[in-house]
């Protein structure tokens, strides 16, 4: 599929923005920690939730959709998720801490998922192991088994998002207390928290860098709706500054995008919070700025590729150093193609804002160079043409919808 934008129209009214993906997989893992029923409220139409549905349904849950709830019944029957569709995705990684600390056994192949660099799970692995399982590699696969998971003190060299998710779902089923030491800060790691304590887990520290998960025998159903998605959020900031726009952002928690706000204010824009809302509204030339990708409450790399389409017609050079993830800038190709003037080297990127970006043919590389493309496409001159754009569905619900709803002259082909 391919998505034609119009450039050149500034963006107005409001968007509501939807619950988080990166909240929402995890928690979808997590459902395979009880045999009880799960419903989960304001659950986004994005392909990633679909793919890890797929998959929690071949290894046997039963799952309900109605609108935007999910409900999950059933138990699970197979240990080993089909390889054609976890490799779409590297969050199916995730599946590994419950089967393992329910199951006691589980073999899944190595992760896909965007092409941005070099994602290993050794941190993953590694708590695993420090909770007694036994670690093998075979044909692609990792095998680990673990007669009951022990708990244990963990250290991660990195703050690593998912590690800590995985194996707080490992530890949430295991005999006796886990420690994660150096555990990643992110806002949906205390959302999957907050939804196992919700299933009667016994989980505290989330959202600090130590986190205390005291093992229970077993997980009940429950309910839950996940929080709202701060990147998607922060793609729609970034969308109405970058076409001089004024609008309102609903549904937000603005104390997750306070990285993002503090650096589109620092370049101009005017940013009012409301308790669940922000409304954003640029007039004059873009400063330039500073940013590099961090942890949470850092800059967060999935938004880089967003703010950097914008910088790229602001008055000035900017600097982006991309310390999170190699081989981030695949979009740079993409926007030198509408006329941006940006080199990199090594982890950083230099951004000399050019007068104005011109419409082209450009590739969606992965989902946040996709937004960025887009970004880039309302703002330019002329027309854009965004193809691959399936990477951009895997994590935003209706965005040519949302943002026609806001002014644009999107269209898909
Ligand atoms: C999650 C997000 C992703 C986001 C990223 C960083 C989900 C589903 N995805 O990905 O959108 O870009 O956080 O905010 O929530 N690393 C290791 N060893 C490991 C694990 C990670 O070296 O075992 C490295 C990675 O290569 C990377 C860095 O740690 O350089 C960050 O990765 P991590 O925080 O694990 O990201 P994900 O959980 O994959």
């Amino acid at each position: 599929m391919e998505m034609l934008i119009q450039g050149k129209i500034k963006l107005s009214g409001e968007v509501e923005i939807s619950s988080s993906k990166n909240a929402v997989l995890p928690i979808i893992a997590a459902t395979i920690l009880t045999d009880e029923k799960v419903v989960l409220h304001k659950v986004p139409h994005i392909k990633d939730v679909n793919t890890i549905c797929q998959i929690v349904g071949k290894l046997g849950k039963e799952i309900q959709e109605e609108d935007h709830q999910l409900i999950f019944t059933g138990i699970i029957q197979n240990l080993t998720p089909p390889y054609e569709l976890v490799r779409q995705m590297r969050a199916s990684f995730l599946l590994m801490g419950p089967l393992l600390s329910r199951y006691g056994k589980v073999r899944l192949s190595l992760p896909g998922g965007c092409a941005i660099g070099n994602r290993p799970i050794d941190l993953h692995l590694k708590g695993f192991a420090a909770m007694g399982a036994d670690i093998k590699f075979s044909g692609g696969d990792v095998i680990a088994k673990a007669n009951k998971l022990i708990g244990n003190h963990v250290y991660l060299d990195y703050p690593s998002v998912g590690a800590t998710e995985n194996i707080i779902m490992a530890a949430a089923l295991a005999e006796g207390t886990t420690w994660i030491e150096n555990a990643a800060l992110e806002p949906e790691i205390v959302d999957l928290a907050n939804f196992i304590n919700k299933m009667g887990g016994k989980i505290s520290g989330a959202g600090t860098n130590v986190i205390k998960i005291q093992g229970v025998d077993n997980l009940s159903g429950t309910e839950y709706t996940p929080i709202p998605d701060r990147i998607e959020a922060g793609t729609y900031l970034i969308a109405v500054a970058a076409t001089a726009g004024e609008a309102v952002i609903n549904n937000v928690i603005p104390e997750h995008l306070k990285s993002i706000t503090a650096k589109l204010e620092e370049s101009g824009a005017v940013i009012e919070e409301d308790k669940r809302a922000l409304k954003i509204k640029r007039e004059g030339k873009i400063k330039p700025v500073y940013i590099k990708t961090l942890p949470y409450p850092g800059f967060p790399t999935d938004m880089q590729a967003q703010i950097m389409a914008y910088l790229s017609f602001a008055a000035g050079t900017s600097i982006i150093s991309e310390s999170v993830f190699e081989n981030r800038f695949m979009h740079v190709q993409e926007l030198l193609r509408m006329g941006a003037d940006i080199k990199t080297e090594g982890k950083s990127a230099i951004i000399r804002g050019v007068k104005e970006l011109t419409g082209a043919r450009v590739k969606a590389s992965d989902l946040r160079a996709g937004a960025a493309l887009i970004i880039a496409g309302l703002s330019a001159q002329g027309k854009t043409i965004v193809t691959e754009n399936e990477h951009i569905e895997r994590g935003y619900e209706d965005i040519d919808k949302k943002l026609n709803q806001m002014g644009a002259n999107i269209y898909l082909n």
